[in-house]
């Protein structure tokens, strides 16, 4: 009766971990959303934007200021020049954005590199445009160049790139995106760069492949406001793409959402006029969570990947249990907290990894650490 593409659709996982925290009363380190509130001048903008009737169907491409805000922000953080006229348009989340990439240039049969762990969205999204994903491993560890090369030459249509990344913080170098920017170059292959945690970093730097001049053409870029401005219920995010491609996606989008939250976009033009202050204590914000829990987790013997960027933790739950989705359970149930299991992140259900979620207030950290270590003394007595 339903199509295969539903049918090859599975329930996300990460609404399995809210599950626990409701069984076993856990604190939710699961889901990618903050617990804290959004900027107060962010709030007001919208609250007077809705006062002041923009309630109606906004312009489909973006609110002009905002696409130029957009672009000032693209050449000042990114090193990108941008039309805002023909290569900038508004959508619903980075998640329609990427989506609007995949169906603006994936058609059914063509395959797509995903880089594995990689963010649960990327197989269901390639699924509904019937492309096929091909992985390829990526940690932390250097990327195998070689190996790389080969699957490229096998044929592809395009690359997702996330950077920083979820779930384990890797921060793509520029020497790394150069070596993918020349394959893509020599193979005919299209890029599609999710940059959503472009400024949660913590070591290295962001780079842009939709900067390097042979990807001007080819690439897709994806960001948006709900990590950057803590609003992830707002589903404000953009694209940034050459004329053609632009205009490929604006035709999709048009007749998929037709436009973001008017309001909402009015408000977003008051935060890309935040000034740098903003974006150095969201970093600074964030590496003080991340050294709250992951010496916890260190401790524990979880083995956590420190990360680079985003505001995850990728650990191995073979501590706990053989695999991640037992980890997880275990923890919920024993220690009171709840994660996600890594094969939400990962290709088959064997995936030994779990991860933390530290986009919580302070203090929900500080339980978080506290329950970790009353479980730790109890499973393992001081000698
Ligand atoms: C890597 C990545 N991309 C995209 C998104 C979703 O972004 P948006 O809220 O703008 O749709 C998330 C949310 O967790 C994410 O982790």
């Amino acid at each position: 009766m339903f199509s295969q593409r539903a049918l090859a659709i599975k329930e996300s996982q990460i609404r399995e971990a809210s599950r626990y925290c409701d069984r076993y009363g856990a604190l939710n380190l699961a889901q990618g959303l903050p617990d804290f509130a959004a900027p107060l001048a962010l709030k007001e903008a919208a609250q007077r934007a809705i006062a002041a009737d923009w309630n109606q169907y906004a312009d489909p491409w973006g609110l002009a200021a905002l696409r130029q805000g957009l672009a000032e922000k693209l050449q000042r953080d990114n090193g990108i020049a941008a039309n805002p006229d023909t290569e900038i348009t508004v959508c619903c989340g980075a998640t329609e954005g990427l989506n609007l990439a995949l169906m603006a240039l994936v058609d059914p049969g063509d395959r797509v590199l995903i880089f594995e762990p990689f963010y649960e969205n990327y197989v269901p999204n390639l699924a509904t445009v019937g492309g096929v994903p091909v992985f390829f491993p990526l940690d932390t560890a250097p990327i195998d160049r070689e190996r790389l090369a080969a699957v490229f030459a096998q044929g592809l249509k395009a690359v997702i790139v996330n950077t920083p990344s979820n779930p384990t913080g890797k921060v793509w170098s520029r020497e790394e995106l150069s070596w993918l920017a020349e394959l893509c170059d020599r193979h005919n292959v299209y890029a599609i760069t999710d940059e959503i945690y472009e400024h949660i970093l913590y070591s290295g730097e962001h780079h842009s492949l939709l900067a390097w001049p042979e990807m001007r053409e080819r690439t897709v870029l994806v960001n948006g406001f709900s990590k950057t401005f803590c609003v992830t219920g707002w589903r404000l995010g953009y694209t940034v793409a050459c004329p053609a491609l632009t205009a490929a996606m604006r035709r999709i989008h048009d007749f998929l959402t037709i436009c973001a939250p008017a309001p909402l976009q009015h408000a977003a033009v008051v935060a890309l006029a935040f000034g740098e202050e903003y974006f150095t204590e969201l970093a600074h914000q964030y590496r003080t969570k991340r050294t709250l829990l992951l010496p916890a987790l260190q401790k524990c013997g979880l083995n956590p990947v420190p990360p680079q960027g985003a505001y995850y933790i990728w650990a191995d739950g073979r501590a706990i249990a053989a695999d991640g989705a037992a980890a997880a359970e275990g923890l919920a149930r024993e220690a009171g907290l709840a994660v996600v299991p890594g094969a939400c992140f990962t290709r088959g259900d064997r995936s030994p990894y779990i991860r933390f979620c530290f986009a919580k207030k302070d203090e929900t950290l500080l339980t978080a650490v506290d329950r970790l270590q009353e479980w730790q003394a109890t499973r393992r007595p001081a000698a």
